[in-house]
């Protein structure tokens, strides 16, 4: 085997700051745009931000026709209603406002109207057909109001299949937004449970993809459209994930607790996490969430809308990563003890494998998420269905600094019961 010598970085271009969702027209006139589908959700087009970002754009004398229909889990289905909108609406430009789902949702819709196909075309494989986007698409701006997804920063757009039980996703570097607005103001009517899921989820996407096994350790691929987009650290991957951990630690409690300015660095954390993973890729906790998200819906989430029970991105992402940080510690004792002491934020020479899951766990309580899965409705029984699904994940655990096999898995999730 040839090992792989060479790393990209792309990043979303970023628009930081209070009030900087203001300049959503003027963004989308920059990028050429004459008509545009705006994607968003219920809650926060309930709150009024998505109606003034509207006018921040008609302002600009540009059209732009609302679509707040965004599930919270999309699902192909409800990635397709949008797209159709897309295709009918004849757009030359795409926004995103809202959380992961909702730029995901942006995504997809600018996919299909730019390139045509069903989604399915486009899923990862073996779930979908991996069908690649042949050309860039339309300009996609991505205006995020949580502090969590990264979405504004990734390539990815993340789908529920109900019928599979699992969650996967179409990956593509065409998919990553042409700008992002990341407005601190946008999170200031955010919910605490909230801000501590999204919180988690970003240090999940900062921590996993600092431990993740570098990219030199993967075979070179065969031609420079085969890289896959999650490359395994690289030497520019680790600046973004470093800083992200240090903002998480510093900053989670008190964004939590309402502080405005936390709230901002922790919405900044969020993209720099996403320009990091978006690169290295995330493993582990992020498998196993996918069917522990997917398996079950009884959950009822404190602070979320109560029309239908769900696991939180971000709770079902932390519930195993103390169990796989342990795992993984073996692989790369040094980098697990950096990423402790980033968010511990002090030095911790001593540190051992249960440092930095005990970091977690302590993090996990003052913000007061569940820290085990039998509180999120999950038993020793489900174990086996819960492995099966997150072993589907091979995009994810192939980037773990550690091979994960089905053992391995289920030894992890017995631990996060
Ligand atoms: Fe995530």
């Amino acid at each position: 085997m040839s090992r792989e010598q060479v790393f990209t970085l792309e990043a979303t271009p970023l628009k930081y700051g209070r009030g900087a969702a203001a300049e959503a027209g003027w963004e989308l006139e920059r990028l050429g745009v004459k008509r545009a589908m705006l994607v968003s959700d219920p809650g926060v087009a309930g709150t009024g931000i998505t109606g003034r970002v509207r006018e921040s754009i008609e302002a600009s004398g540009i059209e732009v026709e609302v679509w707040d229909r965004a599930r919270v889990e999309p699902t192909a289905d409800s990635f397709a209603e949008a797209a159709a909108f897309a295709v009918d609406g004849d757009f030359d430009g795409f926004v995103g406002v809202g959380g992961g789902s909702s730029i995901d949702t942006a995504k997809v819709s600018d996919l299909i109207a730019t390139h045509g196909g069903e989604i399915m075309d486009y899923v990862n494989a073996p779930v979908g057909e991996g069908r690649k986007p042949p050309s860039a698409l339309r300009p996609l701006l991505a205006i995020p109001t949580t502090c969590g997804s990264g979405a504004e920063a990734t390539t990815v757009a993340i789908l529920d299949i109900p019928e599979q039980h699992v969650k996967t996703g179409i990956s593509h570097r065409y998919l990553r937004p042409d700008q992002a607005i990341v407005d601190p103001e946008l999170t200031d009517s955010l919910p605490a449970e909230v801000v501590a899921s999204c919180g988690l989820d970003v240090i999940c996407h900062a921590a996993e993809s600092y431990v993740a096994r570098p990219y030199s350790e993967r075979e070179a691929p065969g031609e420079p459209g085969d890289r896959p987009p999650y490359q395994g650290a690289t030497p520019i991957s680790d600046i973004w994930s470093a800083k992200a951990l240090e903002y998480g630690g510093r900053y989670l409690r008190d964004a939590v607790g309402g502080d405005a300015e936390a709230r901002g660095w922790m919405m900044l954390g969020a993209s720099l996490a996403g320009i990091g993973f978006g690169a290295a890729g995330v493993h582990i906790p992020h498998a196993c969430a996918y069917p522990i998200a997917g398996l079950k819906h009884d959950y009822r989430p404190p602070g979320y809308p109560s029309d239908h029970g769900f696991i939180p991105h971000g709770q079902s992402v932390i519930v195993t990563a103390p169990a796989a940080f342990r795992f993984t510690y073996e692989a790369s004792p040094d980098r697990h003890r950096r990423a402790a002491e980033l968010l511990a934020g002090e030095p911790l020479p001593d540190a051992g494998p249960d440092t930095l899951p005990e970091l977690l766990l302590a993090l996990m309580r003052d913000v007061g998420v569940p820290t085990g899965l039998e509180e999120l409705g999950y038993g020793v029984e489900d174990v086996d269905a819960l492995v099966e699904g997150a072993l589907k994940q091979q995009r994810l655990l192939v980037v773990a600094p550690r091979e994960a096999d089905a053992e391995a898995l289920a030894a992890i999730l017995r631990a996060s019961l």
